[in-house]
């Protein structure tokens, strides 16, 4: 494993370098951990435990999630002629695939149903690639939180905990490689392109967060049975620890994203925007929020 502390290397590292490239792809292929969801010890629940799990209303959602960032993040692997960086990218998509395969392994094992969603082909390779990724930046940062909220107030058995902490982990290398593989693509284009590139990132960030926003609208409306769009952020509702404040929650998602981000090199750019906006909010509301 390449890991860093990130207050020892030198973050000087040249944007688009060829040690850029080389550091973006062999650090995701580095800390690669094996696991094989079939093999799964799932944990023992208690009836109040099933019961709880077997409510939850994002499980297809999320296995929906996962078959169409698996795809789309498999196929965009062709966008690459360096060899690692393309080896990264399939390798991202094979781990996507492996976190739907472990929730349908839940699913079956807790009697859960879901249903296995058709095969997701994306229409266009990078602005696929880009969505997706810029949606796991804020999903990811909230699922850090949530995942720690669900850890330390005892809603997840430490079973299942230790099941999904992998799937956690996994979720930080993928933000932190897009981040920088975005920051290497751009400086590949010649100058002229360069603009037209930031304007189109600029505008899937737009759709992002306005879905985000749509979510957090329809928070303070009765949700409809089943709708469980951008469950990381309708998430803390679910898992019953709704009194938790949206202060309370974002110190948790800031705490736990840098934490999991430290492990590894720190000449590799770190995700800023969700992050960034998620401090500015911290700070303008009151903490009984
Ligand atoms: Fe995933
Ligand atoms: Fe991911």
């Amino acid at each position: 494993m390449s890991v860093v502390p990130a207050n020892i290397e030198s973050a000087s590292l040249t944007t688009g370098s060829a040690e850029h490239r080389r550091l973006l792809g062999q650090f995701f292929l580095d800390t690669h951990v094996e696991y094989v969801p079939e093999r799964t010890q799932w944990p023992e629940l208690t009836q109040e435990e099933l019961a709880r799990m077997q409510s939850l209303p994002f499980w297809q959602e999320a296995v929906s999630t996962e078959n169409v960032t698996s795809n789309t993040v498999a196929a965009a692997a062709t966008l690459e002629s360096d060899p690692i960086v393309r080896k990264a990218i399939e390798l991202q998509g094979f781990e996507e695939m492996r976190h739907a395969r472990l929730l349908v392994e839940l699913a079956s094992h807790y009697r859960i149903t879901i249903e296995s969603p058709p095969r997701f082909t994306p229409s266009s390779l990078e602005s696929d690639f880009l969505f997706a990724g810029f949606g796991e930046c804020f999903d990811s940062f909230f699922a850090f939180g949530l995942f720690a909220l669900a850890r330390e107030s005892g809603l997840f058995p430490p079973g299942l905990v230790k099941v999904f902490e992998p799937v956690m982990q996994e979720e930080a290398r993928h933000i932190l490689f897009f981040v920088n593989w975005v920051a290497y693509r751009r400086s590949q284009l010649p100058w002229w392109r360069r603009p037209a590139f930031g304007l189109r990132c600029a505008w899937i960030i737009l759709k992002q967060v306005a879905s985000r926003v749509r979510t957090a609208r329809a928070l303070t409306r009765p949700q409809a049975p089943g709708s469980s769009e951008n469950f990381t952020l309708t998430a803390h509702q679910d898992l019953g620890v709704a009194d938790v404040t949206l202060h309370g929650l974002l110190e948790l998602c800031l705490t736990e994203n840098d934490r999991r981000l430290a492990e590894y090199d720190a000449r590799l750019k770190r995700p800023r925007l969700v992050p960034g906006i998620a401090r500015v909010v911290f700070r303008l509301i009151p903490t009984s929020m």
